[in-house]
Protein backbone atom coordinates (compact mmCIF):
# COMPACT_ATOMS: atom_id res chain seq x y z
CA UNK A 1 0.00 0.00 0.00
CA UNK A 2 1.39 2.80 -1.11
CA UNK A 3 1.11 5.84 1.98
CA UNK A 4 1.42 9.01 -0.10
CA UNK A 5 0.30 9.58 -3.86
CA UNK A 6 1.81 11.62 -6.48
CA UNK A 7 1.95 14.83 -6.10
CA UNK A 8 2.11 17.83 -8.84
CA UNK A 9 -0.06 20.35 -8.82
CA UNK A 10 2.38 23.20 -8.76
CA UNK A 11 3.57 23.95 -12.48
CA UNK A 12 7.20 23.01 -11.17
CA UNK A 13 7.21 19.52 -9.67
CA UNK A 14 6.58 16.85 -12.57
CA UNK A 15 7.71 13.91 -11.84
CA UNK A 16 7.73 12.87 -7.78
CA UNK A 17 7.69 9.37 -6.45
CA UNK A 18 7.25 8.31 -2.86
CA UNK A 19 8.37 4.94 -3.29
CA UNK A 20 7.17 3.30 -0.36
CA UNK A 21 4.94 1.75 2.19
CA UNK A 22 4.47 0.00 5.23
CA UNK A 23 5.32 -3.46 4.29
CA UNK A 24 8.57 -2.38 2.26
CA UNK A 25 9.38 -0.69 6.25
CA UNK A 26 8.95 -4.32 7.96
CA UNK A 27 12.24 -5.03 9.85
CA UNK A 28 12.84 -1.00 10.32
CA UNK A 29 12.48 0.46 13.42
CA UNK A 30 9.97 3.39 11.57
CA UNK A 31 6.96 0.93 11.83
CA UNK A 32 7.18 2.60 15.86
CA UNK A 33 7.66 5.94 14.32
CA UNK A 34 4.82 8.24 15.10
CA UNK A 35 5.82 10.04 11.46
CA UNK A 36 6.66 8.93 8.14
CA UNK A 37 8.11 11.34 5.81
CA UNK A 38 5.26 12.80 3.04
CA UNK A 39 5.54 14.14 0.00
CA UNK A 40 2.17 16.01 0.02
CA UNK A 41 2.59 17.29 3.76
CA UNK A 42 6.45 18.83 2.57
CA UNK A 43 5.91 19.89 -0.58
CA UNK A 44 2.36 21.82 1.71
CA UNK A 45 4.57 23.69 4.00
CA UNK A 46 6.94 25.09 1.38
CA UNK A 47 6.11 28.77 0.94
CA UNK A 48 4.80 28.97 -3.19
CA UNK A 49 8.14 31.28 -4.84
CA UNK A 50 10.40 28.87 -3.19
CA UNK A 51 8.17 25.74 -3.97
CA UNK A 52 8.30 26.68 -7.81
CA UNK A 53 11.92 26.59 -7.74
CA UNK A 54 11.63 22.64 -6.67
CA UNK A 55 11.27 20.49 -9.76
CA UNK A 56 10.84 17.09 -8.16
CA UNK A 57 10.52 15.88 -4.46
CA UNK A 58 11.64 11.70 -4.30
CA UNK A 59 11.09 10.34 -1.05
CA UNK A 60 12.80 6.63 -1.01
CA UNK A 61 12.00 4.16 1.90
CA UNK A 62 16.04 3.17 1.68
CA UNK A 63 19.06 3.72 -0.54
CA UNK A 64 22.54 4.15 -0.50
CA UNK A 65 22.97 7.41 -0.27
CA UNK A 66 20.56 10.66 -0.68
CA UNK A 67 23.92 12.15 -2.27
CA UNK A 68 24.75 8.82 -4.43
CA UNK A 69 20.72 8.33 -5.59
CA UNK A 70 20.96 12.37 -7.00
CA UNK A 71 24.37 12.16 -8.25
CA UNK A 72 23.22 9.03 -10.41
CA UNK A 73 20.64 11.20 -12.23
CA UNK A 74 22.13 13.44 -15.46
CA UNK A 75 23.73 16.19 -14.78
CA UNK A 76 20.56 17.74 -16.43
CA UNK A 77 17.92 16.35 -14.25
CA UNK A 78 19.46 17.18 -10.72
CA UNK A 79 18.87 20.96 -10.36
CA UNK A 80 16.20 21.62 -8.37
CA UNK A 81 15.55 17.90 -7.49
CA UNK A 82 15.03 17.16 -3.88
CA UNK A 83 15.79 13.16 -3.00
CA UNK A 84 14.51 11.88 0.53
CA UNK A 85 15.34 8.26 2.60
CA UNK A 86 13.85 6.85 5.67
CA UNK A 87 17.18 4.88 5.73
CA UNK A 88 20.27 4.81 4.26
CA UNK A 89 22.69 1.76 3.72
CA UNK A 90 26.12 4.15 2.98
CA UNK A 91 25.50 7.30 4.02
CA UNK A 92 28.37 9.18 3.47
CA UNK A 93 30.21 12.06 5.37
CA UNK A 94 32.91 14.12 5.10
CA UNK A 95 36.32 13.39 4.26
CA UNK A 96 35.26 9.47 3.98
CA UNK A 97 33.90 8.88 6.62
CA UNK A 98 30.37 7.22 6.92
CA UNK A 99 27.20 8.53 8.03
CA UNK A 100 24.97 6.62 10.38
CA UNK A 101 21.96 6.52 8.89
CA UNK A 102 19.24 3.98 10.63
CA UNK A 103 15.90 3.94 9.94
CA UNK A 104 12.69 5.86 10.40
CA UNK A 105 13.59 8.80 12.56
CA UNK A 106 16.22 11.05 11.16
CA UNK A 107 16.52 13.40 7.89
CA UNK A 108 18.37 12.71 5.14
CA UNK A 109 17.90 15.09 2.48
CA UNK A 110 20.11 15.62 -1.13
CA UNK A 111 19.36 18.65 -3.13
CA UNK A 112 20.71 18.81 -6.39
CA UNK A 113 21.60 22.90 -7.49
CA UNK A 114 23.51 24.23 -10.81
CA UNK A 115 25.62 27.50 -10.55
CA UNK A 116 26.71 29.58 -13.24
CA UNK A 117 29.64 29.96 -11.09
CA UNK A 118 33.15 27.69 -11.81
CA UNK A 119 34.19 25.61 -9.05
CA UNK A 120 36.36 28.41 -7.94
CA UNK A 121 33.67 30.55 -6.74
CA UNK A 122 31.74 28.22 -4.67
CA UNK A 123 34.15 27.84 -1.81
CA UNK A 124 32.18 29.23 0.56
CA UNK A 125 29.13 26.86 -0.56
CA UNK A 126 29.53 24.53 2.51
CA UNK A 127 29.10 27.30 4.62
CA UNK A 128 25.96 28.47 3.20
CA UNK A 129 24.10 25.26 3.13
CA UNK A 130 25.05 24.74 7.02
CA UNK A 131 23.78 28.31 7.85
CA UNK A 132 20.55 27.42 5.88
CA UNK A 133 20.10 24.23 8.08
CA UNK A 134 20.80 26.06 10.83
CA UNK A 135 17.93 28.83 10.45
CA UNK A 136 15.55 26.21 9.64
CA UNK A 137 16.58 24.75 12.92
CA UNK A 138 16.06 27.76 14.47
CA UNK A 139 12.87 28.65 12.99
CA UNK A 140 11.56 25.00 14.15
CA UNK A 141 12.24 26.14 17.51
CA UNK A 142 15.78 25.33 17.98
CA UNK A 143 17.65 28.42 19.86
CA UNK A 144 21.41 27.14 21.10
CA UNK A 145 22.91 25.38 18.25
CA UNK A 146 26.00 26.89 16.28
CA UNK A 147 27.56 26.30 13.28
CA UNK A 148 31.28 24.79 14.03
CA UNK A 149 33.25 25.36 10.47
CA UNK A 150 33.10 24.62 8.02
CA UNK A 151 29.32 22.96 7.78
CA UNK A 152 28.76 20.84 11.33
CA UNK A 153 25.78 22.03 13.37
CA UNK A 154 26.89 21.60 17.49
CA UNK A 155 24.65 22.05 20.24
CA UNK A 156 25.91 21.62 23.69
CA UNK A 157 29.53 20.31 22.07
CA UNK A 158 27.50 17.26 20.60
CA UNK A 159 26.83 16.92 16.50
CA UNK A 160 23.19 17.68 15.13
CA UNK A 161 23.34 17.92 11.74
CA UNK A 162 26.09 17.18 9.32
CA UNK A 163 26.93 18.81 5.65
CA UNK A 164 27.72 16.96 2.39
CA UNK A 165 28.51 19.52 -0.66
CA UNK A 166 29.76 17.43 -3.50
CA UNK A 167 30.38 19.70 -6.83
CA UNK A 168 31.29 18.96 -10.77
CA UNK A 169 32.05 21.52 -13.08
CA UNK A 170 35.37 23.18 -14.64
CA UNK A 171 36.53 26.27 -14.68
CA UNK A 172 35.01 27.90 -17.66
CA UNK A 173 31.31 25.13 -16.95
CA UNK A 174 28.24 25.88 -15.07
CA UNK A 175 29.22 23.45 -11.63
CA UNK A 176 26.58 21.03 -10.45
CA UNK A 177 26.20 20.94 -6.57
CA UNK A 178 24.59 17.97 -4.78
CA UNK A 179 24.15 19.41 -1.18
CA UNK A 180 23.75 16.49 1.66
CA UNK A 181 21.84 17.11 4.99
CA UNK A 182 21.84 14.38 7.70
CA UNK A 183 20.08 16.02 11.22
CA UNK A 184 19.82 13.54 14.06
CA UNK A 185 16.04 13.75 15.02
CA UNK A 186 15.28 10.11 16.90
CA UNK A 187 17.97 8.40 16.86
CA UNK A 188 17.31 5.49 18.37
CA UNK A 189 20.69 5.36 21.08
CA UNK A 190 20.68 1.48 21.77
CA UNK A 191 22.14 0.97 18.28
CA UNK A 192 23.89 3.86 17.68
CA UNK A 193 26.22 4.21 20.74
CA UNK A 194 29.26 1.91 19.25
CA UNK A 195 28.73 2.95 15.47
CA UNK A 196 29.23 6.77 16.04
CA UNK A 197 32.81 7.92 16.79
CA UNK A 198 31.94 11.49 17.77
CA UNK A 199 29.52 13.10 20.32
CA UNK A 200 26.37 13.50 18.66
CA UNK A 201 22.65 14.63 20.26
CA UNK A 202 19.07 14.89 18.39
CA UNK A 203 16.61 17.66 17.92
CA UNK A 204 13.54 15.37 19.93
CA UNK A 205 16.00 15.57 23.32
CA UNK A 206 15.31 19.37 22.85
CA UNK A 207 12.33 19.59 20.81
CA UNK A 208 10.57 16.32 21.51
CA UNK A 209 7.32 17.40 19.19
CA UNK A 210 9.03 18.47 16.32
CA UNK A 211 8.18 17.23 13.14
CA UNK A 212 9.97 15.63 10.52
CA UNK A 213 8.10 16.67 7.47
CA UNK A 214 7.77 20.30 8.93
CA UNK A 215 12.16 20.41 8.87
CA UNK A 216 12.44 18.87 6.05
CA UNK A 217 9.97 21.87 4.35
CA UNK A 218 11.83 24.22 6.46
CA UNK A 219 15.24 23.29 5.22
CA UNK A 220 14.38 22.75 1.42
CA UNK A 221 12.66 26.34 1.74
CA UNK A 222 15.60 27.70 3.29
CA UNK A 223 18.12 26.61 1.10
CA UNK A 224 16.50 27.10 -2.25
CA UNK A 225 15.72 31.14 -1.10
CA UNK A 226 19.96 30.93 0.42
CA UNK A 227 21.24 29.60 -2.93
CA UNK A 228 19.53 31.48 -4.93
CA UNK A 229 21.00 34.38 -2.78
CA UNK A 230 24.16 33.04 -3.42
CA UNK A 231 23.95 32.57 -6.89
CA UNK A 232 22.88 36.46 -7.27
CA UNK A 233 25.05 37.77 -4.84
CA UNK A 234 28.14 35.55 -3.33
CA UNK A 235 28.83 34.99 0.66
CA UNK A 236 28.64 38.79 1.07
CA UNK A 237 25.25 38.87 2.22
CA UNK A 238 25.65 36.10 4.53
CA UNK A 239 29.01 37.44 6.67
CA UNK A 240 26.78 38.87 9.26
CA UNK A 241 24.68 35.84 9.80
CA UNK A 242 27.58 33.56 9.92
CA UNK A 243 29.40 36.15 12.65
CA UNK A 244 25.75 35.06 14.86
CA UNK A 245 26.24 31.52 14.14
CA UNK A 246 30.04 30.96 14.69
CA UNK A 247 30.10 28.33 17.50
CA UNK A 248 34.60 28.30 17.20
CA UNK A 249 35.32 31.98 17.08
CA UNK A 250 37.04 32.88 19.95
CA UNK A 251 38.00 29.28 20.81
CA UNK A 252 41.16 27.41 20.92
CA UNK A 253 41.26 24.24 18.49
CA UNK A 254 43.03 21.46 17.30
CA UNK A 255 43.41 21.61 13.66
CA UNK A 256 44.95 18.51 11.54
CA UNK A 257 46.18 19.73 8.33
CA UNK A 258 47.34 16.85 6.63
CA UNK A 259 49.91 14.96 8.66
CA UNK A 260 50.54 18.45 10.83
CA UNK A 261 48.83 19.53 14.19
CA UNK A 262 47.50 22.88 13.98
CA UNK A 263 47.06 24.55 17.32
CA UNK A 264 45.36 28.09 17.86
CA UNK A 265 42.50 30.55 18.29
CA UNK A 266 39.95 30.91 15.87
CA UNK A 267 39.63 34.87 15.39
CA UNK A 268 36.80 34.14 12.79
CA UNK A 269 36.35 33.62 8.57
CA UNK A 270 37.00 35.62 5.90
CA UNK A 271 35.64 36.36 2.96
CA UNK A 272 36.12 33.73 0.64
CA UNK A 273 35.33 31.38 3.43
CA UNK A 274 38.36 30.50 4.77
CA UNK A 275 38.90 29.60 8.66
CA UNK A 276 41.13 32.48 10.31
CA UNK A 277 43.94 30.90 12.51
CA UNK A 278 45.56 32.91 14.97
CA UNK A 279 48.35 30.28 16.26
CA UNK A 280 50.30 33.11 17.98
CA UNK A 281 53.47 33.37 15.96
CA UNK A 282 51.47 33.92 12.46
CA UNK A 283 47.72 34.46 10.97
CA UNK A 284 46.40 31.29 8.93
CA UNK A 285 43.92 31.18 6.93
CA UNK A 286 42.31 27.44 6.26
CA UNK A 287 40.55 26.57 3.32
CA UNK A 288 37.63 23.71 3.87
CA UNK A 289 38.82 20.47 2.43
CA UNK A 290 41.99 20.71 3.21
CA UNK A 291 41.75 20.91 6.97
CA UNK A 292 39.79 19.40 10.04
CA UNK A 293 39.12 20.52 13.31
CA UNK A 294 39.75 18.06 15.86
CA UNK A 295 38.35 19.82 19.19
CA UNK A 296 36.49 22.86 20.51
CA UNK A 297 33.44 24.46 19.96
CA UNK A 298 30.89 26.64 22.15
CA UNK A 299 27.46 25.48 21.20
C1 LIG B 1 29.40 15.05 7.79
O1 LIG B 1 29.17 15.71 8.80
O2 LIG B 1 30.39 14.33 7.71
C2 LIG B 1 28.43 15.15 6.63
C3 LIG B 1 27.25 14.24 6.79
C4 LIG B 1 26.26 14.35 5.65
C5 LIG B 1 25.17 13.32 5.73
C6 LIG B 1 24.11 13.55 4.69
S1 LIG B 1 22.69 12.53 4.96
C7 LIG B 1 22.07 12.98 3.41
C8 LIG B 1 23.23 12.99 2.46
N1 LIG B 1 23.48 11.66 1.94
C9 LIG B 1 24.67 11.19 2.32
O3 LIG B 1 25.13 10.07 2.02
N2 LIG B 1 25.29 12.09 3.09
C10 LIG B 1 24.50 13.29 3.25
Amino acid sequence: MAICAGFATEKNIGLTHCNFSHASLKGHSVLNSPELLDQALILGQIEPQARNQLKNLVIEASLDSTNSALQRLPTTEQHGTAILAEHQTAGRGRLGRPWHSPAGGNLYMSLGWCFRQSLAGLGCLPLVVALSAAQALTRSGMEKHRVKWPNDLMLDGKKLCGCLVEVQGSAREPSHAVLGVGINIRMPAEETAAEISQPWTDLSTHLPDCSRNSLAALLLEELIVQLSLFAEKGFAPFMQQWEKMDGLKGHNVDVAAGNRMLHGIVTGIDQSGALLLDTGSEMLSLRVGEVSIMAACSA
